[in-house]
């Protein structure tokens, strides 16, 4: 799960890859390095630390091409000896890799017993040292050797001493972009073609097992048995941007603040029970029979909330899945089924498994995704942005927010298809909709109340999180920010659930965070607290303004504006992201880079 990058052309190839393996540092940040050619030599460089540490220390003038890394360590602790690029025993060929091989154990005891020194418990070495072993002169003949034997997922580039004109890239399971110019004086080759930093230029992907030989402007393809192949060739230009937290403290909290923005741009075109084209015919959303919602983490917290809005609004049997474990199941799928892939890099890899799975079941795949030209959207058959801008904090924010508008409007759009409509409905439905960036301005204001609380409950260990309905899911996603970026244990959790195990949790040191904004079970929730106080834990309650009856009972309330049960969770998830980050930052966590994440996860 990492970042590859390589330059070949008329610029200097270090600047270059440096600013390139910035806009990968979503893909890891245990450590990076550069590696290059320099008067017949391999010259290279790497830090276990950030790109900005590299940056400070690094010293190579006169590459005359370079490829570069980003990592998150997967095999192998974070240290200098295990970030890449990975220089072959005889010092002749250095590697960057992304993914994983799963067979590297066995490979490495062949190489070993042949005599081969290697100087990293990576499993990415094996891939040097292999194609070391094969080569005899022709680099793009020993990496066709060596790819045969390599199990599992890897997007590979190479460089060779000996040939300081050309980059070896392949890919299996991995994206792989390469992107060149219209005068041919330069080449890019990356994890993502959006690192192409804002150049206009000619891409192409490689899919798997194909090899490339990536020379100043120019592109050589082969398939696995190194016949030439031609390609696709795509134009893109990308915005580069050098990110800006604008003021803000953290990119996590700019982020958050610029949610009554994102949530506009999401409701755009869309705020109309007759939504935008989005690649998908009316016949074929009327032929739909179920919906199947597939996603990771935040993305699957705001996938299961959609498939309760397909579910109300559109009276569409609909549920989500965890990718991870939805890629494993069998479900019975067909042509009727609508699967539904969400994720704001667009590159998860469970959530790109899982619907390469559904797709092989003849099903229509329909991706929601905040990056444009991700691989999510490349193998989707229709696609719909989320509009938010670059992400940068590894918590994912305003990319939640306008997953859930994207997917309430589009349940209304089915709604509508479908004829499930009342008169007058969607009208009233959109007013309230429209009403939440205001809201959530109401949210922010209480920002000071927010800190506050902090730093009331920044020193325990462990919290609770509960909700019902609507406002478990909410509770979920609350919970997941906390863990996540301050490091103490959080647990989102249905409040029915409470009698049937976690009641035997409560105590006095295990504050309860209650999120009450579901109001058809309302009696319900406050029941539950009442249950919680009874025995002693304290409540810190998120509730709406109308629910007075919770200040009887909660130690604390964050008053929220009153809405439908279905929008509840825009303000609840909020206040809980302005939680979260108050108390990371109590604590004096690295609130936008947490430790052991990354921004997209990339491996299984
Ligand atoms: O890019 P994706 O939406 O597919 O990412 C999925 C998860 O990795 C992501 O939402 C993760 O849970 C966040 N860091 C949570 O804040």
């Amino acid at each position: 799960m990492c970042g590859i990058f390589g330059y070949i052309g008329s610029k200097d190839p270090l600047t270059v890859c440096l600013k390139g393996l910035e806009q990968l540092e979503y893909r890891g940040y245990d450590s990076t390095g550069i590696a290059g050619v320099i008067a017949g030599k391999i010259a290279s460089y790497k830090e276990a630390g950030k790109i900005s540490l590299l940056k400070q220390k690094i010293n190579l003038r006169s590459l005359e091409l370079a490829i570069g890394h980003t990592r998150w360590a997967t095999h192998g602790k974070v240290s200098q000896e295990n970030a890449h690029p990975h220089v072959d025993a005889s010092q002749s060929i250095a590697l960057v890799h992304n993914g994983i091989i799963e067979n590297y154990s066995s490979l490495r005891d062949g190489l070993k017993r042949q005599g081969v020194l290697f100087a990293s418990e990576t499993d990415s070495e094996v891939i040097v040292q292999l194609v070391s072993s094969f080569y005899r002169g022709d680099l793009c003949k020993a990496v066709q050797q060596t790819l045969p034997l390599l199990h599992g997922a890897f997007a590979i580039a190479l460089i060779h001493k000996d040939h300081p004109d050309q980059i070896l890239v392949a890919a299996r399971e991995s994206p792989l972009a390469i992107g060149f110019d219209d005068e041919h004086t330069e080449s890019i080759v990356s994890s993502d073609p959006n690192a192409f930093l804002g150049r206009a230029f000619n891409v192409l992907f490689l899919h798997d097992d194909e090899i490339a030989c990536v020379q100043k402007g120019r592109v050589h393809l082969f398939d696995q048995k190194l016949v030439p192949i031609a390609k696709k060739i795509e134009r893109f230009e990308t915005d580069y941007q050098t990110p800006s937290k604008e003021g803000f403290e953290h990119f996590m909290l700019k982020e958050i603040y610029e949610q009554p923005k994102t949530i506009q741009n999401a409701m755009f075109g869309r705020a109309d029970p007759n939504f935008e084209k989005f690649g998908f015919s009316e016949e074929e959303i009327k032929s739909f029979k179920n919906v199947w919602i597939l996603g990771c983490g935040t993305s699957a917290h705001a996938g299961s909330i959609g498939a309760m809005y397909f579910e109300d609004l559109a009276k569409l049997p609909a549920s989500c899945d965890i990718a991870s474990e939805a890629r494993y199941r069998d479900p019975i799928l067909g042509p009727d089924t609508l699967v539904i892939g969400i994720s704001q890099s667009g590159e998860t890899a469970d959530t790109l498994a899982a619907i390469r799975e559904a797709k092989k079941q003849g099903c229509k795949i329909l991706g929601i995704c905040n990056v444009l030209h991700s691989t999510l959207t490349r193998e989707a058959t229709g696609s719909i942005f989320l509009k938010a801008g670059p992400e940068i904090s590894v918590c994912s924010t305003k990319a939640f927010s306008s997953q859930l508008v994207v997917l309430n409007l589009l349940a209304l759009h089915f709604a509508h298809v479908r004829g499930c409509l009342a008169p007058g409905e969607a009208d009233s439905y959109l007013a309230e909709l429209k009403k939440i960036p205001e809201q959530i301005q109401e949210v922010m204001q209480q920002a000071p109340t927010l800190q506050k609380l902090a730093k009331k409950y920044a020193h325990y260990h462990d919290f609770f999180f509960m909700g019902r309905r609507y406002m478990f899911r909410a509770a979920q996603e609350a919970a997941l920010k906390l863990k996540e970026i301050s490091y103490v244990n959080a647990n989102g959790y249905p409040a029915g659930e409470l009698k049937h195990g976690p009641l035997a949790l409560v105590n006095p040191q295990l504050p309860i965070v209650a999120f009450c904004s579901n109001m058809k079970t309302q009696e319900k929730i406050l029941s539950n607290l009442m249950e919680v106080k009874a025995r002693g834990g304290p409540i810190l309650a998120f509730a709406p303004k109308q629910l007075k009856e919770v200040a009887a009972v909660a130690d604390d309330v964050v008053w929220l504006p009153s809405t439908l049960d279905e929008l509840a969770p825009f303000a609840s998830t909020i206040a809980g992201q302005l939680l979260a980050y108050f108390i990371a930052k109590e604590k004096g966590c690295d609130i936008d880079q947490p430790r052991n994440l990354a921004k997209s996860v990339t491996v299984e």
